[in-house]
C-alpha cells in the first residue's frame, strides 16, 4: 500500500543539479588553475608530442576537490527526508530520535567519503614524490577498512552462489567469510592502480573512468522501481519498491527490496557527480591535452568505484566493468613483478615523421631468465608481444612493453594518438556490453533464479 506523499526535498534531482554544477566548475577551474600548478612544479612533458612546453600535471586534484566538496554539501539533501518527515509530526519539540534517523546510511556515506579522501591524499603524494610500488599498494587496503566495517555491521553477504555445474561439489552457497573481506579490500587496490597503469596517452585515464561510471549508473537504474517517482522520500520509495519491483527490468533478479533500491540510489549519488567531473576534465585532457590528470584522478576514480561496489553490494558486477583493466593488468604482470625489465614509461613510441604511435620496447641488458623467456615466448605465440630474437644465439634481445595500448598497436597497426584513445574507449564500451550480457544474460544459464 502506498503511503501519503509528504513534502520532501527531491534528493535525486538535487544530485543531478549538483552534478551540473560539478561539470561547470571543472570546465571553468581546470584551465584557470593550470598556471598555479605549473608554478608549484606540478607539470609534465607530453611524451608523445614534438613540442616541449610544460603541461599542468595532477589536475585530478581539482576534480577530486570539487567532487568531494559537493558530496559533502549533498549530505543534508540525501538525509533530509527523515528530518522533514519528523518535522511534519507533532513531536517536533522532542527532536528526531535515534531510531527515526538513518544513522546506518550516514555511516555508509561518511566512511565512503573517508576512503575517497585517503585516495586523494595518496594520489597527490604519488604525484609529488613518485611513491614506490611496495609502499603505495597497502594504502588503499587500509583505506578500505571503514567500508568493510560498515559492510560487516550490516551483516553483509559473504556467500557466493555456486554455478549449477559445480553444485554437486560445493552445494548452492559457499560462505567465503573473512576471505570475502580480503577480496573486497584487494578490490580497492586493484581499482585504484589498474586505471593508473593503463595510462600515458591523452584522455586515456579519464575516459576509462567515465565509461565505467556510466556503466555503473546504467546498472543502478535497472534496480530502481519504474516508473520512479523521484519526489518520493527514500524510505517511502523503498515501500513502493517492494510493490513494484518485479517489472520488466528486474526480471531474473534475485529479489527487490527497499534496501536494494536504497543502495543503488546511494551509488547514483556517488556516480552522477563523478561522471560530471570526468566529462568536464575530458574536455581539457582530450588530444592534444592541455591538462594531465596525474595519479590523483586515477586513484580517486578507482576508489569511488570500489566504494560503490562494496557499499551497494555489487562488487562482482563492478569487476566485470573492468575487463580492459584486468586484461592490461594480467598482461603487465611479468613487468610489474620484475620478470621482464620495466622502464619508467611504457607508453607507445611516437614517430614525429609520420605522427603515428608504434609499440614501445623494453631492452634486455642481460639474458632473460628461463621463466621470463618461457612467458615471453608464450605471450608472443598469442601475439600479445613481439620479440626481437638474436639470429645466432636465439636469445631474446627486445620485447614490446606488455600493455594493452601496445597490444592494440601490434594487432591494428600504427595509428595516431587520438585514434588509439578512441580504440581504447571502444574496448571499454565493448567490455561493458559484455559485462551486462554476462551479468543479466548468461548468469541465468549458470545460476538459477
Ligand atoms: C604509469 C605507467 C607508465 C606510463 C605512465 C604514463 C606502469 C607500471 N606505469 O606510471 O608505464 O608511462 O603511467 O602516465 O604501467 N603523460 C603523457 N601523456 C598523457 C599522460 C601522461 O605524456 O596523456 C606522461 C607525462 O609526461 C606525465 C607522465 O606521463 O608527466 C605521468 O606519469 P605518471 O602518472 O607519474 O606515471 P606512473 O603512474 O608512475
Ligand atoms: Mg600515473
Amino acid at each position: 500500500p502506498l503511503i501519503e506523499p509528504i513534502p520532501t526535498v527531491p534528493a535525486l534531482y538535487s544530485s543531478f543539479g549538483f552534478s551540473i554544477f560539478a561539470f561547470l566548475a571543472t570546465i571553468y577551474l581546470v584551465p584557470r588553475l593550470g598556471p598555479t600548478f605549473v608554478k608549484a612544479g606540478l607539470q609534465g612533458k607530453d611524451l608523445l608530442k614534438t613540442y616541449k612546453n610544460p603541461i599542468p600535471e595532477s589536475q585530478g586534484l581539482i576534480c577530486a576537490s570539487i567532487y568531494i566538496l559537493l558530496l559533502i554539501l549533498f549530505i543534508p539533501f540525501a538525509f533530509s527526508a527523515p528530518l522533514l518527515q519528523h518535522a511534519g509530526t507533532k513531536k517536533t519539540h522532542e527532536g528526531i530520535s535515534v531510531e527515526e534517523f538513518p544513522h546506518y546510511q550516514l555511516s555508509v556515506y561518511l566512511s565512503s567519503l573517508l576512503s575517497l579522501l585517503i585516495a586523494t591524499m595518496l594520489g597527490f603524494l604519488d604525484d609529488v614524490f613518485d611513491i614506490r610500488w611496495r609502499h603505495k599498494l597497502p594504502i588503499p587496503i587500509i583505506a578500505s577498512i571503514p567500508l568493510l566495517i560498515v559492510y560487516y555491521a550490516e551483516r553483509g553477504n559473504t556467500h557466493v552462489v555456486v554455478p549449477l555445474p559445480l553444485r554437486f561439489l560445493f552445494g548452492t552457497l559457499v560462505n567465503l567469510g573473512p576471505l570475502y573481506y580480503v577480496y573486497m579490500s584487494l578490490l580497492s587496490t586493484f581499482a585504484t592502480n589498474s586505471i593508473n597503469i593503463l595510462a600515458g596517452i591523452n584522455g586515456s585515464e579519464v575516459s576509462q573512468a567515465l565509461i565505467i561510471a556510466l556503466s555503473v549508473i546504467l546498472n543502478d537504474l535497472l534496480y530502481l522501481p519504474w516508473p520512479v517517482d523521484i519526489r518520493m522520500p527514500l524510505h517511502l520509495l523503498g515501500d513502493k519498491a517492494e510493490v513494484e519491483i518485479g517489472g520488466v527490468w528486474s526480471a531474473g533478479m534475485a529479489y527487490g527490496s527497499r534496501e536494494l533500491v536504497e543502495r543503488h540510489l546511494f551509488s547514483l549519488y556517488f556516480m552522477l557527480p563523478l561522471v560530471a567531473v570526468c566529462i568536464g576534465f575530458l574536455y581539457h585532457n582530450w588530444y592534444p591535452a592541455r591538462a594531465f590528470p596525474g595519479d590523483t584522478l586515477c586513484y580517486v576514480t578507482g576508489m569511488a568505484f570500489a566504494v560503490v561496489g562494496i557499499q551497494a553490494h555489487f562488487s562482482k558486477t563492478l569487476l566485470l566493468f573492468f575487463i580492459p583493466q584486468i586484461f592490461n593488468f594480467l598482461l603487465s604482470c611479468p613487468q610489474l613483478f620484475g620478470l621482464v625489465p620495466c622502464p619508467r614509461h611504457r607508453v607507445p613510441r611516437f614517430d614525429p615523421e609520420t605522427n603515428l604511435l608504434y609499440p614501445s620496447k623494453t631492452l634486455f641488458e642481460r639474458e632473460p631468465s628461463k621463466l621470463s623467456a618461457l612467458i615471453l615466448r608464450l605471450f608472443s605465440s598469442f601475439r600479445l608481444t613481439e620479440l626481437t630474437i638474436h639470429p645466432n644465439t636465439d636469445n631474446i634481445l627486445e620485447a614490446t612493453n606488455l600493455t594493452i595500448l601496445n597490444f592494440f598497436l601490434l594487432r591494428l597497426g600504427p595509428m595516431n594518438e587520438k585514434r588509439l584513445v578512441q580504440v581504447l574507449m571502444c574496448s571499454q564500451v565493448a567490455g561493458s556490453v559484455c559485462a551486462f550480457v554476462v551479468r543479466y544474460g548468461l548468469a541465468g544459464l549458470v545460476y538459477d533464479g
